[in-house]
Formats: C-alpha cells, sequence, structure tokens
C-alpha cells in the first residue's frame, strides 16, 4: 500500500540481514518510522504495547518472532516454549495461535539443522498468503458495493481494519480500496475508536488514496443510520466463531445493533484464519482487558505542534478491548473464499 508514493508493507523481511521491519503504529498518525530488530522478545513487545496491531498482522509478526527465536537455538524445548511466550502476548485475536502454532508444527518436522531457514521460507509463504487472501477478501466485498455515480455511496467502518492491520490491503478496508479502484464513488464514516484511536489509523490510510471519508466520535454512528446517511457498515474480525458470531474491538456491538435497527447491511470481513473452530457459543477466551491509562491519558499534538500526553483525573477504569456481536445482527462475512451467511461458516471445514 502507499504511503505518499511509496509502496509499502506493515511488517516485512530483511532474509539478509536476518532482521524483521515494520512500521511502528503507536507513532502513527503523526510520525511515519520503521523499526527493525533481530530480536525476538522486540517483536513479542510490539505486539503487546501495539506497534504491531490488528489481528492478522498480529499472527505474522508472532509467526517472525519464532523465526528470530530459532538464530542461536533450534531445539525442540526452545521452539515450543518460545512459541507459548510468543502465544500469551495478546489472547483475543486467533490469528496469533493460529499462525504461531502452524510455524511450530512445521518447524519441528525437520531436521534441526534445517529449521532456521525452514521457518524463515515458511513464514514468507505465510505473508505472501495473507496478502492475496487480503486482496481476494477486496475483491469479494466489492460486490457489495454499487457505481452509486451520483450520490456518494456511504460505508461506515469500526476500528482500523485497513492494510495496518494486515500484511498489505487490510480486511474491512479491503473493499474498499478496491471500490475507490474501480472509480465507485464511495464516502467513508470513520469511528474514532477510543481509547486508542485506530479510526486516526483508518483516516490515514484513506488520506493515501485520497478516499473522501469523515472522522466520528463513537456514539455518533447511531444518529448517522436513522437519518439514512449510512448504507453499509463493514467491519474487521479479532476471532470468529465457528457458529458465527464475531469478537472485534469493542463497540462493534453497538453499531450492529443500530445497523440492525435502522436495516442496513452489516457486514464483517476476516480471512479464514480468524475463524476458531474451538469457539461455538461460549466465549472460551480471554477478552483482554487493556491498561486503564489508555483511557485516562491521551495522546496527541499540542496547538503548538508537539507531541503531548494529557491526563484525566484518576478514576476508576475498564478498559475491555472487544466485545462479540451475535450472528444474529450479521448479514455476512467476506473471506477470501466467498462471502458467507454466519451459519454457512460450518460447512467450509465439514
Ligand atoms: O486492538 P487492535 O487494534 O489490535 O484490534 C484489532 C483491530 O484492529 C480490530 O478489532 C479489527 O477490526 C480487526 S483486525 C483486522
Amino acid at each position: 500500500m502507499k504511503v505518499g508514493n511509496q509502496e509499502y508493507q506493515t511488517i516485512w523481511m530483511d532474509q539478509e540481514a536476518k532482521k524483521v521491519c515494520f512500521i511502528d503504529q503507536t507513532l502513527l498518525p503523526f510520525n511515519f518510522e520503521i523499526k527493525s530488530t533481530d530480536c525476538s522478545t522486540d517483536l513479542i513487545t510490539a505486539i503487546q504495547t501495539m506497534q504491531v496491531r490488528g489481528a492478522p498482522v498480529i499472527g505474522i509478526c508472532g509467526a517472525l518472532a519464532l523465526v528470530l527465536a530459532l538464530k542461536n537455538n533450534t531445539s525442540t524445548d526452545h521452539i515450543i516454549d518460545m512459541a507459548q511466550k510468543i502465544i500469551q502476548a495478546r489472547p483475543t485475536a486467533v490469528n496469533l495461535a493460529w499462525a504461531v502454532n502452524r510455524v511450530q508444527e512445521s518447524v519441528l518436522s525437520q531436521a534441526e539443522h534445517k529449521r532456521e531457514q525452514f521457518a524463515w521460507d515458511y513464514v514468507s509463504e505465510l505473508m505472501e498468503d495473507d496478502i492475496r487472501n487480503n486482496y481476494q477478501i477486496g475483491i469479494n466485498g466489492n460486490t457489495l458495493i454499487p457505481p452509486g455515480k451520483e450520490k456518494p455511496f456511504n460505508i461506515l467502518t469500526h476500528c482500523n481494519a485497513g492494510w495496518l492491520a494486515t500484511v498489505d490491503h487490510g480486511t474491512a478496508l479491503s473493499p474498499i480500496f478496491q471500490a475507490h479502484k474501480e472509480g465507485k464513488n464511495i464516502h467513508i464514516w470513520v469511528d474514532e475508536t477510543r481509547p486508542r484511536n485506530q479510526g486516526l489509523l483508518t483516516a490515514w490510510e484513506l488520506q493515501q488514496y485520497d478516499i473522501p471519508h469523515t472522522l466520528i466520535v463513537d456514539n455518533a454512528g447511531g444518529a448517522l443510520m436513522m437519518n439514512d446517511q449510512v448504507d453499509l457498515v463493514i467491519v474487521g474480525a479479532d476471532r470468529i466463531s465457528i457458529n458465527g458470531h464475531v469478537c472485534n474491538k469493542v463497540g462493534t456491538y453497538l453499531k450492529a445493533l443500530a445497523a440492525r435497527a435502522h436495516q442496513i447491511p452489516f457486514y464483517v470481513a476476516a480471512p479464514l484464519s480468524t475463524i476458531d473452530q474451538n469457539f461455538k457459543e461460549d466465549v472460551n477466551f480471554a477478552i483482554e482487558d487493556r491498561d486503564s491509562k489508555e483511557v485516562t491519558r491521551l495522546y496527541g499534538l499540542s496547538d503548538e505542534g508537539s507531541l503531548v500526553h494529557v491526563n484525566y483525573p484518576q478514576v476508576k477504569v475498564a478498559n475491555p478491548a472487544f466485545d462479540i456481536t451475535p450472528k444474529e445482527l450479521i448479514s455476512g462475512i467476506i473471506t477470501e473464499k466467498g462471502i458467507f451467511k454466519p451459519n454457512e461458516l460450518k460447512a467450509i471445514y465439514e
């Protein structure tokens, strides 16, 4: 994807230097900085601090952390131990365990002396798959967007499920990029997404392509829907149950309720790697409860243009990062294999 006029991925490998490079998302949209490391624990920290964030790219970052962990030690015990540590970095997005477990299993099937190079090659393919799958999500999801020549077609999105949340293309934003490429007349309502303001990342991505968009506070969506200013909602997902329930950034559920009340189609875009076959009805995983400072401490530019933190008074805070949208509120799930009704997902695995 483009930043200015240059093409980037969110994360990439420098195989020669045996390093991993990534865009530091904690500094966006104010500063664009690339970090690089040859150290596995730096990538675990990057996931925890959300320098790298968004379910699909967390998975890739975790996979790369395991690759780097093989630098001086390719023993089975070390690999199993490191894989566990990496998976624990963030609990909710299933893509992390999905990717790390895949790398672990494949690497352990190799003779010890072959493991390190095998891991680099294997994860390189996982990254290519991520790029291909998300591109295809864009092609599939774009079929929901009419040309809307006269009047713009209004799409609301929550959080950031753009290319920054993946290796490239994004999930919920991929159909939007595709529609824009085809010259469709669209306008995007971008939820701010407190407390981490991922909406600013979405706005920043849309700016790079001059896609018309408007940032809104998280509570504005309901009134916009009531006033016929939203034609379609597309969000991403951090974990999807095999029965079609969707765990995504907190606030998604409220948007789904409002969309249902106003008969607005509500779609979720995610690769199949976001489907957790062990998640059926009951929530059997942790909903990440993040630091209270995320709520009481804001970060941004002062009027003078320097980056500053400002603090609210210290009060009791709850900061659950995700919620569950029941399948009944979801019109369809856009994947690389097509668009499915929530109750059709099971059939993919049968
Ligand atoms: O906490 P984050 O920023 O890692 O949350 C993930 C998200 O960006 C969203 O929930 C997104 O919709 C799913 S990831 C494509």
